[in-house]
């Protein structure tokens, strides 16, 4: 099997595992509650690729975490995930009517709706966490806590979110700089936890942090020129989400600063620089390099 091949098995394993994580995780409502489980089921089960449980999983496995614990915190940082995408969507960010492939949830439901569920799959990721079957340790519980409230707060993916507001608003196009800082808060964070979540129920040292803080740097910036990338270019059938948005909202890119070439030369490279940084794990980490190139050669 080719290196590509085992990587797309090794995915689809994680997708199988995640979507029954998910499916034990998620609330079952009766009563007027009944509409608000139903719209967090719909945004979180079947669909999506499963990217960031999928490194929450490879890295726990580097540190031999039972995969029962990392696919607990990889639900976790997937609902997070989630309620980013159904807020990223309201018509008063994105304004999107497609999301993997099906209408998205303020269409599907309404705008409160929308709403009430992103707050719900945030709340639930928390308590998912603070769960002792997560890990026995209260002080690894409380470390995961802490760790996904910094990535999606204000310094992490929200921030990044005002951040992306405010680069549409500018009168003078964001620099390179700042679409870099923008990209790391508003998805290298949630990238970024999502290794760390492996390395916290690993209880790994702070040097193989570092080491897994310096792959998710790189991909985190590659996945996101990338994902700008397909909104060039895309195909919507494939992405399952409306594709030329970025440039019709005038938004300041990798793509509309370096051109789509450079932009994909530098997400290259970042994918190498991934990849590099994990060499002192190696054979071990051959999924997580391998992820690295997928992000930057995917259709979808
Ligand atoms: C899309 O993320 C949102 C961004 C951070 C750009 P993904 O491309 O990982 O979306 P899904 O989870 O596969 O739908
Ligand atoms: C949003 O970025 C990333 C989030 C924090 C949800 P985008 O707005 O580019 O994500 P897509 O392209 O809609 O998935
Ligand atoms: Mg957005
Ligand atoms: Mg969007
Ligand atoms: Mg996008």
């Amino acid at each position: 099997m080719t290196e590509e091949a085992r990587l797309k098995v090794a995915m689809a394993e994680i997708v199988g595992s995640v979507e029954s994580t998910l499916k034990g995780l998620l609330p079952i409502g009766e009563g007027p509650e009944a509409r608000l489980c139903e719209a967090m089921a719909y945004s979180t089960l079947d669909g999506g690729k499963r990217l960031r449980p999928f490194l929450a999983v490879q890295t726990a496995r580097l540190f031999d975490v039972p995969d029962p614990q990392s696919l607990r915190a990889g639900a976790a940082i997937e609902l997070m995930h989630c309620y980013s995408l159904v807020h990223d969507d309201l018509p008063t960010m994105d304004n999107d009517d497609l999301r993997r492939g099906k209408p998205t949830n303020h269409i599907k439901f309404d705008e409160a709706t929308a709403i009430l569920t992103g707050d719900a799959l945030q709340a639930l990721a928390f308590e998912v966490l603070a769960d002792p079957a997560t890990h026995p340790d209260g002080t690894v519980r409380a470390t995961l806590v802490a760790a996904l409230a910094s990535a999606a707060g204000a310094r992490g993916m929200v921030g990044g979110q005002m951040y992306d507001l405010a680069a549409e608003a500018a009168t003078e196009p964001f620099d390179l700089e700042q679409i870099t800082q923008l990209q790391r808060m508003k998805t290298g964070r949630l990238f970024d936890i999502s290794c760390q979540a492996g390395a916290i129920l690993g209880q790994a040292s702070p040097a193989e942090r570092q080491v897994l803080a310096d792959y998710t740097k790189a991909l985190g910036l590659a996945f996101q020129i990338a994902d700008d990338i397909l909104d060039e270019i895309g195909d919507a059938k494939q992405t399952g989400k409306p594709v030329g948005k970025d440039a019709a909202a005038g938004k300041a890119t990798f793509i509309s600063h370096l051109g789509l070439e450079t932009a994909r030369e530098r997400a290259k490279i970042l994918s190498l620089q991934a990849s590099e940084a994990l060499e002192c794990f190696g054979i071990r980490a051959e999924f997580l390099k391998a992820a690295a190139q997928f992000i930057v050669n995917r259709r979808s």
